[in-house]
C-alpha cells in the first residue's frame, strides 16, 4: 500500500492577471489536505474510489475528461505502464471543492505521487506538477499553472506562467485567516468571464493586469524584506483591481469588511473569486477574533494559517 498527501493553497496576490503572464504569489495551506492511497486488488483492472464525490468505478468505464481518470492515465503513460497490476485507488480530501483552495490540483498531485510510488517509479515534484497541470486544463480551460506548482512543491512561490518556479523566502512569518463564503465558484467560469471582458477592450484590461502584476512584485519585495506591514495596503489595492475585473461578490465583500472591522490589516478575495474564499492579514494574537468575526458574518468556515 502506498499513500501520499498534498496541501491546499491560497493565492496571496495576482490571481487572474497570472493567466495573462503577470506574476502571482501563492502559498500552501497545510491545514487542509488531499490524500490518495493505492493498494493491490484481487480483481484485475484499476478500481477508483472517491467517496467525497460519490465515485466508485472501474478506470476503464471513466471518460477521458474525468479528472481522476485523466491523472491515473497520465501517470501510466508517463511511466510507460501499458497494463498495470490489479489496483485499488482511494481518494479523499478535506479541501472544499470550487472554493479557490486548489482542491482539484491537490487531488491530482496526491494521486500522481501515490500511484507513481506504488509502481516503483516515484516522480520528482516538477514532473508531478507537469502531469497535474494536464489535469488542471480539464478543470478550467486555460490555467496559469500556479495551483499545481505551489501544491506540488508545497512551498511559497513567486510564479510567472511558463517560467521556472521561484521560491519565495519569507523573512518574517505572518498570519492569514481564510474565510470561506460557502458559495461554490468554479474557477473555469470566472476565468472565462475575465477572458470575455478582456476581449471587449484589451488595452484597458491589460493595464489592469499590469497594475496587479506590479502589486505582486511589490508584495514579493515586502515579504522578502520582512516589511509585513506593507502587505495590508497591497491587499486592498489588489482587491480593488479584482473588483474592476468583476470577480468579487457581495458575500466576499461582506467577509472582507468583517475582517477589517475585527482588526485585519488587509483583506482580499483569493483564487478565482465570485465566491470561494477571502483572506485577511492579521496579527497572530488577533487571529481567533478575526476568524470568529468572519464566521459571524456568514463564513462557512475560517482557517488560520501561518506563512513562513
Ligand atoms: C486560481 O487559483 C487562480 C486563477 O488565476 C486561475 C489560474 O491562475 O489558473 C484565477
Amino acid at each position: 500500500m502506498t499513500s501520499a498527501s498534498a496541501p491546499g493553497k491560497i493565492i496571496l496576490f495576482g490571481e487572474h492577471a497570472v493567466v495573462y503572464g503577470r506574476p502571482a504569489l501563492a502559498v500552501p495551506v497545510t491545514e487542509v489536505q488531499a490524500t490518495a492511497r493505492v493498494e493491490e486488488a484481487s480483481r484485475p483492472g484499476v478500481w477508483v474510489e472517491a467517496p467525497d464525490i460519490s465515485l466508485a468505478a472501474d478506470l476503464a468505464s471513466l471518460p477521458a475528461d474525468q479528472p481522476l481518470a485523466a491523472a491515473i492515465r497520465g501517470v501510466l503513460t508517463a511511466l510507460d505502464v501499458a497494463s498495470p497490476p490489479p489496483l485499488k485507488v482511494f481518494i479523499s480530501s478535506t479541501i472544499p471543492v470550487a472554493s479557490g483552495l486548489g482542491s482539484g490540483a491537490a487531488v491530482s498531485v496526491a494521486l500522481i505521487r501515490a500511484l507513481s510510488a506504488f509502481l516503483g517509479q516515484p516522480l520528482p515534484d516538477g514532473r508531478v506538477s507537469a502531469l497535474a497541470y494536464e489535469v488542471e486544463k480539464l478543470h478550467h480551460g486555460t490555467p496559469s499553472g500556479i495551483d499545481n506548482t505551489v501544491i506540488a512543491h508545497a512551498l511559497p512561490v513567486y510564479f510567472v506562467r511558463g517560467e521556472p518556479i521561484e521560491v519565495l523566502s519569507v523573512k518574517v512569518p505572518f498570519t492569514i485567516v481564510i474565510g470561506d463564503t460557502g458559495v461554490a465558484a468554479p474557477t473555469r467560469e470566472a476565468v472565462g468571464d475575465v477572458r470575455r471582458l478582456w476581449e471587449t477592450d484589451k488595452p484597458r484590461w491589460e493595464a489592469v493586469f499590469d497594475r496587479i502584476g506590479e502589486v505582486a512584485r511589490r508584495a514579493r519585495q515586502a515579504i522578502e524584506s520582512g516589511s509585513v506591514s506593507d502587505l495590508g495596503s497591497l491587499m486592498a489595492e489588489n482587491q480593488s483591481l479584482l473588483e474592476q475585473l468583476t470577480v468579487s461578490s457581495p458575500e466576499l465583500e461582506r467577509l472582507i469588511s468583517a475582517g477589517y472591522r475585527s482588526g485585519a490589516n488587509g483583506a482580499k478575495l483569493s483564487g478565482g473569486g465570485r465566491g470561494g474564499n477571502m483572506i485577511a492579514l492579521v496579527e497572530k494574537g488577533n487571529a481567533p477574533a478575526v476568524a470568529e468575526a468572519l464566521r459571524g458574518a456568514g463564513a462557512r468556515r475560517a482557517i488560520v494559517t501561518q506563512v513562513g
